[in-house]
């Protein structure tokens, strides 16, 4: 039994030392430091989510201090004498109904005015409307990635929400949250709190971030395996900008030669079966069980955000995606060296 423990034991070291291990290299391969603060709100409906926030927390703060210090107080004051080690207990109060009522009543009192600013600040914000130029995008969650559409502009792709951001409250995007599989929530901690995506409903929020710049968020509803590597990207950028990446994105695939030959590999395999890219022919049309990847490099990541989309990283993403998300639902599809290179070179045409 001892040696069992012992094995056990040991072997929990050995595996937290290779995690310990393993962890530097995966920080480096991360984009951006991913946890946010929600006390640096740059967008409206986090900035009344901020301000209630430090609300409740100077209530809660008195209480606990006013609790604590009382508590504290009482131990330090009635201490039992060392002099005197056996005294007898000092005398017991029962049924003293100021005190009943007092320690009733205020906390009672206390939860309500929580309740009604939190329920005040929730409904404002569930509320408001968003200014009418308002930006439409749809956003579908999936184990363990975002389907991103803009309807008014026929554009498909996936991780990276694009939208603009200016710091005039005049441009903001009205989001569609929806589920293909699973419950999701859709966290961007500096634009807004938490949504929950949910299979056959459609939630809404808006968000109008106030200053160009890549906002970074991530599921916030555990979803499966590979939740904690669901991660968000919003882009705001400067109408002019964000013009232009919608041009970009409403063409059709490039038709580079340096890909012609990948191009049939990547068509000959399953691969179809789960990735449109517009312009490859018939095969792919519609294929939504994985990311659309018609302009897959212009993304800045992998994987959801995994890893940074590098030409190294992308062909070690190909060969085999459990490495860097084990448990995704892409395989790896055991493609020989020549027709990773062939495929990788096609996928590299997809700007
Ligand atoms: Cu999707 Cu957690």
């Amino acid at each position: 039994m001892a040696l069992e423990i012992t094995n056990i034991l040991s072997f929990g070291c050995a595996v937290l030392k290779t995690a310990l291990l393993a962890l530097p290299a995966i920080a480096a391969e991360l984009p951006e430091h991913r946890i946010t603060n929600i006390f640096e709100p740059l967008a409206t409906p986090a900035e009344s989510e901020k301000n209630i926030a430090l609300l409740v927390i100077a209530i809660t703060g008195t209480v606990f201090v006013g609790v604590a210090g009382l508590i504290a107080y009482t131990i330090w004051r009635f201490r039992q004498p060392s002099h005197e080690p056996h005294s007898e207990e000092p005398p017991q109060v029962y049924g003293s109904n100021q005190i009943e009522v007092a320690w009733t009543v205020v906390p009672i009192l206390i939860a309500f005015v929580l309740i009604g600013v939190s329920a005040r600040v929730i409904a404002a914000v569930e509320n408001a409307s968003p200014p009418q130029a308002a930006l439409k995008v749809t956003v579908i969650g999936h184990q363990w990635w975002w389907e991103v559409l803009y309807p008014d502009y026929g554009i498909v792709t996936a991780n990276e929400i694009h939208m603009p951001a200016t710091a005039d409250h005049k441009n903001a995007t009205y989001l569609q949250l929806q589920s293909a599989d699973v419950i999701h929530s859709f966290w961007l901690p500096q634009l807004s709190g938490k949504t929950d995506l949910i299979p056959n409903r459609t939630n809404y929020m808006w968000i109008d971030p106030h200053s160009p710049g890549i906002y970074l968020g991530n599921c916030a509803e555990y979803c499966g395996t590979q939740h904690a590597n669901m991660l968000l990207t919003v882009v705001g950028e400067d109408p002019k900008d964000f013009k232009q990446w919608t041009i970009e994105q409403q063409k059709r695939a490039v038709d580079d030669p340096q890909g012609s030959e990948g191009k049939a590999v990547f068509e000959s395999l399953a691969c179809v079966n789960c990735h449109n890219i517009s312009g490859s022919g018939q095969a792919s049309a519609g294929a939504k069980f994985g990311p659309d990847l018609t302009h897959l490099m212009s993304r800045k990541t992998l994987g959801t955000g995994v890893i940074k989309n590098t030409p190294d990283n992308l062909r070690a993403w190909v060969n085999d995606p459990q490495i860097a998300k084990p448990g995704c639902l892409m395989p790896s599809m055991r493609l020989t060296p020549g027709e990773l290179t062939k495929v990788v070179n096609y996928l590299e045409t997809l700007r």
